[in-house]
């Protein structure tokens, strides 16, 4: 990309579209899943070679268990293959973090989220957070359980609260908020995402399914982005 481009810091990506992509192809959803699963390993490479500091990847929200179990599991296995043991995190400078409440896994697939989280905690390069089982709402409430307890327990006082240590509460505690959020599909929302990090970040979405996403569309995001005037309240 031209060299008079500003790189954001830290995209959030909305993966959407899978479903409608399958669909499209009269090929079962999971499909949609599997070749998305592909695009997710090609753009982190992307935004590793970009330079960013950190990609944040919407990969399945609170609200996703509603889906039909067949599905749900065809999303599970994927992960276990593509998001987690066929990346090739031994490889990137990556540190890997799972955002979102862990306690609805088990066994093979948390001890893989784990694993990784682990032998990537030192890395110096990219932050790769992938939002599993994630959402906003839920991660405000666990902060505000977790703050109420240490409150109730003496350990911090009432007026200590504030927008840092509110923050240092929540799944992406101290990584910087995302510039800029990103959603292909063609829809215009935010699905329970990034809430609170996200209060100004400039949105940019597509009408690319995800898994047709490439990288010159991440490239027209970008340039998109840098066509904003942030403010941030000042004139
Ligand atoms: C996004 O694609 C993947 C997940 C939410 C897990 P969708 O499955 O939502 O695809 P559409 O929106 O139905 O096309
Ligand atoms: C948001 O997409 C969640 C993920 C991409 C993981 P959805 O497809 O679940 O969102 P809605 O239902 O269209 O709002
Ligand atoms: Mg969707």
């Amino acid at each position: 990309m031209d060299g008079s481009i500003t790189i954001p810091k830290h995209i959030g990506i909305i993966m959407d579209g899978n479903g409608r992509w399958a669909k499209k192809r009269l090929l079962p959803r999971n499909m949609g899943h599997k070749k998305g699963a592909e695009v997710f390993q090609d753009i982190t490479r992307y935004c590793n070679e970009l330079g960013l500091e950190a990609v944040t990847f919407y990969a399945f929200s609170t609200e996703n268990w509603k889906r039909p179990a067949e599905e749900v599991n065809g999303i599970m296995s994927l992960l276990k293959e593509y998001l987690v043991k066929a990346f090739d995190y031994e490889k990137e400078n990556n540190r890997v973090i799972f955002l979102g409440d862990k306690s609805a896994f088990s066994g093979e697939l948390l001890d893989l989220m784990l694993d990784i989280e682990e032998k990537t905690k030192d890395r110096t390069g990219m932050t790769l957070n992938i939002a599993l089982n994630y959402g906003s709402r839920n991660e405000i409430v666990h902060a505000a359980q977790n703050i109420a307890k240490r409150v109730r327990d003496g350990q911090i006082a009432l007026e200590d609260i504030d927008e840092k240590l509110f923050s240092d509460y929540l799944y992406t505690k101290g990584q910087p908020d995302p510039d800029f959020i990103l959603r292909p599909s063609g829809e215009k929302r935010l699905s329970n995402f990034l809430l609170w990090q996200s209060a100004y970040a400039e949105f940019v979405y597509m009408d690319v399914l995800w898994p047709d996403f490439t990288r010159a569309d991440l490239d027209k995001a970008i340039i998109e982005f840098n066509k904003r005037n942030r403010r941030f309240g000042g004139v």
